[in-house]
């Protein structure tokens, strides 16, 4: 069966449960999944009911999406994502998104954990990300191209909308959360970088680091969907010497998730 195919399979049982517009889809990263506890009369449903869809497998993320209202906008919370790193194909890691588009979502936000680069951010902070470096093996779009589904080139200067990162990134800043702009770096994992390795991306202008995330822009960025990425920074590898443990960036990110929650709030009372 085509990539295509699969997607309108997945649009088609979707469409049962889902209205035909949907203001914002959230992936929900590390420690970021109490979101959907926002959400009025929600709608719950199971990955493993949609087809196709992948089942997560990683520590912290669960595999079901919610969909409710928060302050009258649609919002769709993806709680449990796929990444590289546990075997999954780049197909199989951004077969959400492309469903994502077919299903009428209007903006993806993306959230991640992520070490720092930068020694000015600290542990908790929020990163708006305004760009990435591509480090992963493989991209997603490589192969066979099908025009149903986009561009073969696909540009990714605006794929990280400009619109999306103001509004959100001057709101963050009323609200006093702690946050900067930089740079993503993605690449594989699952292995945390050793020290020589977190001086050279940040030579080479990353300002913070993860598993995740590229991936899914690149697919959105040839599904012409606009993008805001949060990263919640979990660790600084030039303070702590590198000494990262799984166990503090999910203690961080679970904290730092509580912010975002707030963030998102009044987001969508605009
Ligand atoms: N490296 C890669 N991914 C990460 C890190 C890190 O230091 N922290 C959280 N995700």
């Amino acid at each position: 069966m085509e990539l295509y195919d699969k997607v309108i399979s997945a649009q088609n049982f979707l469409k049962e449960y889902l209205p035909s517009s949907i203001d914002y889809a959230i992936i929900a990263g590390t420690g970021l999944s109490g979101l959907a506890d926002d959400v009025t009369d929600p709608i719950e449903i199971s990955y493993s009911e949609i087809p196709h869809f992948p089942e997560p497998t990683v520590e912290g993320h669960q595999g079901k999406m919610i969909f409710g209202k928060i302050h009258q906008k649609k919002v769709l919370i993806l709680k449990g994502r796929f990444h590289y790193y546990e075997g999954y194909s780049m197909t199989e890691v951004t077969f959400p998104i492309r469903v994502l588009h077919a299903i009428g979502v209007k903006n993806l936000i993306i959230t991640n954990a992520s070490g720092s680069l930068n020694p000015a951010l600290e542990a908790g902070d929020l990163v708006f990300i305004k760009d990435h470096i591509n480090l992963f093996p493989e991209n997603p779009l490589r192969g066979l191209n099908d025009d149903r589904l986009g561009l073969r080139f696909p540009a990714l200067n605006e794929v990280y909308n400009d619109g999306l990162l103001h509004q959100s990134f001057s709101l963050a800043q009323k609200l006093g959360i702690s946050s900067r702009q930089g740079v993503y770096v993605g690449l594989q994992g699952p292995s945390l970088e050793t020290p020589a390795e977190y001086n050279y991306l940040r030579i080479i202008g990353g300002d913070v680091v993860g598993m995740s995330t590229v991936p899914e822009v690149i697919v959105a960025a040839q599904c012409k969907m606009p993008v805001l990425c949060l990263s919640v920074c979990t660790n600084n590898p030039f303070k702590d010497g590198a000494k990262t443990t799984i166990e503090e960036v999910l203690d961080v990110a679970n904290k730092t998730g509580e912010k975002i929650r707030l963030l998102f709030q009044e987001l969508f009372k605009l």
